[in-house]
């Protein structure tokens, strides 16, 4: 990023700023006091375990779930989101990991759904027009926007998620798991994309189990685990500082299994 006016060489505000937020469900603390912010223009990893809280966060940012306690402000200004359409209204986006898209429509009305009547009177021509610049700021290969989702691949569909969550100008977009499930060819595509939502200056959260991916496209990696910011590293880190903070400890079975898989290395390099 480059600083070129005087205001740009101020301080950089996050964009979206949580403050001690805990999260309860009955006896279960899914979150507890979490402290992060978001800046435009960079790529925030959530990374931690099964049941770290990580898509709880999510929920909350997207308005979904209201937190127990704590605050939360978007661009200066504390706010509370009731119901997801709060979170797009203001500008947070999300795409959830089920993708929430219909099988039996084309690709058009999926990047349209529910918005039809709001902002396109079912302006067909216009919507697919829309829908083409916004597969092509993504530099998206959809054949078609007239095919039928059921007809995309695993990556064709996240792509398609990703350009509806763009829809509506959001400053924010949450990524729930965008590679699980990808090969290796689709992951490569669908990072290309977050980095250029990132390029356009939105500030992006990605939920990721995938430590390669993370370090490539991650600028801070954030760590919950169980419920707790567990530490903020760069994508320098190592896998071994990553994985104690994940895990909580810095001899765990990751660990172990990596040391005996060297050592076995090591061994049969020996040999030779
Ligand atoms: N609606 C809910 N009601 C009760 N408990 C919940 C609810 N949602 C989440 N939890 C609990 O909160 C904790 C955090 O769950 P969350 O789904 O946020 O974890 P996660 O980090 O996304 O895990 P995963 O990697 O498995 O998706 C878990 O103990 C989970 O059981
Ligand atoms: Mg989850």
């Amino acid at each position: 990023m480059t600083l070129n006016t005087a205001h740009d060489l101020s301080e950089p505000k996050p964009i979206l700023s949580l403050k001690g937020i805990s999260k309860h469900f009955g006896a279960v603390a899914a979150l507890d006091d979490i402290n992060l912010d978001i800046y435009s223009g960079e790529v925030v990893a959530l990374v931690g375990d099964n049941g770290a809280g990580k898509s709880t966060l999510i929920k909350i940012l997207a308005g979904a779930h209201e937190p127990s306690s704590g605050s939360i402000s978007f661009e200066g200004n504390e706010i509370n989101m009731e119901k997801p359409s709060d979170a797009l209204e203001l500008g947070i986006a999300t795409v959830f990991q089920d993708l929430a898209l219909c099988e039996n429509l084309d690709v058009v009305a999926n990047i349209f759904l529910g918005q039809e009547l709001n902002h396109w009177h079912m302006d067909e021509v216009a919507m697919e027009v829309r829908a083409w610049t916004l597969l092509n700021e993504l530099a998206a290969r959809i054949p078609n926007v007239r095919d039928v989702v059921a007809s995309l691949s695993g990556g064709q569909r996240q792509t398609v998620a990703i350009a509806r969550s763009l829809l509506l100008h959001p400053k924010v977009i949450m990524l729930d798991e965008p590679t699980a499930a990808l090969g290796v060819a689709q992951t490569a595509e669908v990072l290309n994309m977050v980095e250029r939502v990132k390029a356009k200056g939105l500030g992006v959260i990605m939920i990721s189990h995938n430590m390669q991916d993370v370090r490539a496209i991650a600028d801070r990696i954030v760590v919950l685990r169980l419920g707790g910011n567990n530490g903020i590293f760069t994508p320098d880190a190592s896998n071994e500082e990553l994985v104690g903070a994940i895990t909580g400890a810095t001899d765990n079975a990751v660990s172990r299994r990596a040391k005996r898989l060297a050592e076995t290395d090591g061994a049969a390099e020996e040999e030779k």
